[in-house]
């Protein structure tokens, strides 16, 4: 199949991409690199860098793909910077999904899987969230994230492009940047390899659901021919603190470092997680990769690169 995936140089697309490619499907990435990288490209996809508020040089993009999937990751990402630049969060997320909505109906796109977030639930009024519990973000990024859905089931309703939307909960895996939803993680291992003391926002009680990005990947994957029309969470169900994660990562790392507890932020949701099994049942979700298990992987890439970033210093002498 033609899918374009677009921020697919980002964390979660290009494990998207790598995917689709090893599955023989024709792939073609969107993306301004902004928080995605060139490393994560993969060389058998072929690349636009190309901004999604760009409206005329996404179309020339999809006028020569025409693609028949569309899998939407291209995004800002930030809480915080959703809370200091909200026009600018508006503008990439819900302007810029409107752009690419606009292109799949232009070229009969069949299809478009949009990543929304557990943050459009914002602070649980029960626990496990299902994708019945009340909309109600409380950072700009939640309202910017849940706008498009709205978007997409109408363009779906007047223009016949079928849509699965997927809730995210916290993602994480290797090539995260700091600063997404799962991004705690990712600053954990920076912190660990660097041998620096890492902070957690409040007591470190607040719980999230950590879903390793193979599983949501392949969550991706499924829904190229199941789920039509559907929301669905993806998620482990599975309720973790900050607190055990750091501890999970301390005997993964064998050190005995104790973190330094800082204020709590705005926009931080404090329990948080997600019920899938809607998803288990439509689109056969599988967590294949058990907390542990998912964190030792991190840690092994993280691992490497860091003695590959070594190594090429020693080469230097620096
Ligand atoms: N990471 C999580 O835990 C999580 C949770 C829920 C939802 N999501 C959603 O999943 C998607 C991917 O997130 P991620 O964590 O991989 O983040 P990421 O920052 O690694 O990926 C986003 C990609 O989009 C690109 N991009 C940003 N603005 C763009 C623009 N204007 N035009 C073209 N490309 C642009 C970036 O360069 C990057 O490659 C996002 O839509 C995010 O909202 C992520």
């Amino acid at each position: 199949m033609r899918i374009l995936v677009t921020g697919g140089a980002g964390f979660i697309g290009s494990h998207i991409v790598d995917e689709l490619v090893k599955l023989n499907h024709q792939v073609s990435i969107v993306d301004n690199l902004s928080t995605g990288s060139e490393e994560n490209l993969n060389k058998n996809a072929r690349f636009y860098k190309c901004d999604i508020t760009n409206k005329e040089t996404l179309r020339l993009v999809f006028e020569l793909e025409k693609p028949e999937i569309v899998i939407h990751h291209a995004a800002q990402i930030d809480v915080q910077t959703s809370l200091k630049k909200a026009a600018f969060d508006a503008k990439v997320n819900i302007r810029g999904t409107i752009n690419v909505l606009e292109c799949c109906k232009e070229v009969k796109t069949r299809k478009i899987i949009y990543p929304s977030s557990a943050a459009v639930y914002g602070d649980p009024k029960y626990l496990p969230v299902d994708e019945e519990h009340p909309i109600n973000p409380i950072s700009f990024y939640g309202i910017s994230k849940h706008t498009p859905e709205h978007y997409i089931k109408v363009y779906s309703e007047l223009y016949g492009i079928k849509y699965t939307i997927f809730r995210y909960s916290n993602v994480y895996g290797e090539r995260q940047g700091a600063k997404g939803e799962g991004g705690v993680v990712s600053i954990f291992i920076d912190k660990f390899l660097a041998k620096e003391v890492p902070s957690i926002f409040g007591d470190g009680e607040q719980t999230r659901d950590f879903i390793y990005v193979k599983d949501v990947a392949k969550a991706n994957l499924l829904a190229l021919d199941k789920g039509d029309n559907e929301i669905l969470n993806i998620s482990t169900n599975t309720q973790v603190s900050v607190n055990k994660l750091f501890e999970i990562m301390r005997e993964i790392f064998v050190v005995k470092i104790v973190p330094v507890y800082k204020e709590v932020r705005d926009g931080d949701i404090e329990h948080s997680y997600l019920d899938n099994t809607r998803a288990k049942e439509i689109i056969n979700l599988k967590n294949e990769y058990e907390l542990q298990e998912g964190l030792e992987e991190t840690v092994k890439y993280y691992m490497n690169l860091n003695s590959v970033a070594d190594e090429v210093a020693v080469a230097k002498n620096i």
